[in-house]
């Protein structure tokens, strides 16, 4: 831990903040065009794989946008290859795992001894804090069992979910002992990235929102928890976040996470009351609405900020990852508005 009085982290334990803390997934991304420069001359897992190189996009993106935290600059599905996945990039397409898992057989030939082999992420998290020493904390992540089994079984991005959930409905052993394998691995690898000096670790399940409430509990709630207090013996707070979740956050508050993202389908009070007071939410602001006019997302801000009301545990972020053609300059305002009016309403003085 290396800013463990900063704003993000008390605000992951639900203690008072003199003001919201705010960043953004993906905050490093396309749509800043210092990023673009850098992708002109790497390839994305090139920048993953060289500290120096993702150090030097994480840094910028938080400075550039004055934001309360700096996301490490990796990538979800990093964890397959050293689990025996090769994967890459297609433009247009995503992300191709080229040898999917659909079989007991290929689930008993992934490998779980070498997540040290991502040590380059942990290398790049302990530049990061060395850069920022106590003044802004450092987010590491890593992915849930169900998002990246998701990849893992279909291939690649889905629509429907077919082949994971048919593999999870009809060899419900083989689909458990792949999680199981994955909590293992990515359990390993996020508490590197805290040993590294991450003050917080958030855990992406980003398409947990295709499964209904009761098979979310049956087949993905157990291994969740597990990873979850696996994370939370490291010492970090975590951070749970998915998407089309609103059937799901009791059941997802149930893992132990300290902060629960909100996508933008449900008022951040009206998903706050659903997890009963227990711990922080993030969230969660449209990315889309950033494409109109900045009124626009200013009043929707103010409602969000309104909404929280200053109660202690909120983190100020959108309901999903920054989209490659966002306006640059609402961003940043958007930032610096969360700031100012979160300081200024005093709401937080009376918390
Ligand atoms: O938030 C940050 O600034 C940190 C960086 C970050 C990246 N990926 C870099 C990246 C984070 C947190 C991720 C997580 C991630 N990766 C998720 C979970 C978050 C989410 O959006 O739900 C997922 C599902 C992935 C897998 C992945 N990586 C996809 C589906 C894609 C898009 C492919 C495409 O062609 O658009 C990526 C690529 C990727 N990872 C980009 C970035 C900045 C954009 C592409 C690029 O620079 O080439």
């Amino acid at each position: 831990m290396s800013a463990p009085d900063s704003l993000l982290v008390r605000a992951c334990k639900a203690l008072p903040v003199e003001r919201t803390p705010v960043w953004f997934m993906r905050q490093a991304g396309r749509y800043m065009a210092e990023y673009r420069a850098v992708r002109k001359k790497h390839s994305l897992i090139e920048i993953c794989r060289n500290p120096r190189l993702a150090a030097e996009v994480t840094i910028t993106a938080a400075e550039f946008l004055q934001v309360d935290a700096a996301i490490i600059f990796a990538d979800l599905l990093l964890p397959l290859e050293v689990m025996g996945l090769p994967f890459h990039f297609s433009a247009g397409e995503g992300p191709v795992i080229e040898r999917p898992v659909r079989s007991k057989e290929d689930v008993s030939r992934l490998r779980t001894d070498s997540a040290a082999d991502l040590g380059y992420v942990a290398d790049a998290v302990a530049l990061v804090t060395k850069h920022f020493g106590s003044k802004v904390p450092v987010i590491g992540f890593c992915g849930a069992p169900f998002t990246l089994a998701s990849y893992i079984i279909e291939g690649g991005g889905s629509r429907n979910y077919i082949h994971a959930k048919t593999l999870m409905y009809s060899q419900p052993d083989v689909f458990d002992e792949l999680l199981g394998k994955l909590v293992s691995v990515t359990a390993e690898y996020a508490a590197e990235q805290v040993r590294a000096g991450a003050d917080v670790i958030q855990v992406f399940d980003s398409w947990v929102g295709c499964l209904s409430v009761e098979d979310y509990r049956q087949y993905v709630l157990p291994r969740t928890t597990q990873l979850v207090r696996r994370l939370k013996e490291s010492g970090a707070p975590v951070i749970y976040f998915g998407t089309d979740t609103a059937t799901l956050l009791t059941a997802m508050k149930e893992t132990g996470a300290d902060v629960i993202g909100l996508d933008w389908r449900i008022p951040l009070n009206e998903g706050w009351s659903r997890l009963e007071g227990k711990g922080g939410v993030q969230g969660n602001l449209d990315p889309v609405a950033l494409f109109s006019d900045w009124e626009q997302v200013r009043r929707r801000t103010q409602e969000i900020l309104d909404r929280a009301a200053g109660r202690p545990g909120h983190i100020f972020n959108l309901g999903h990852g920054i989209m490659p053609e966002t306006p640059v300059a609402n961003v940043k305002a958007l930032a610096a508005y969360v700031r100012e009016y979160s300081a200024k309403s005093g709401v937080h003085s009376h918390s």
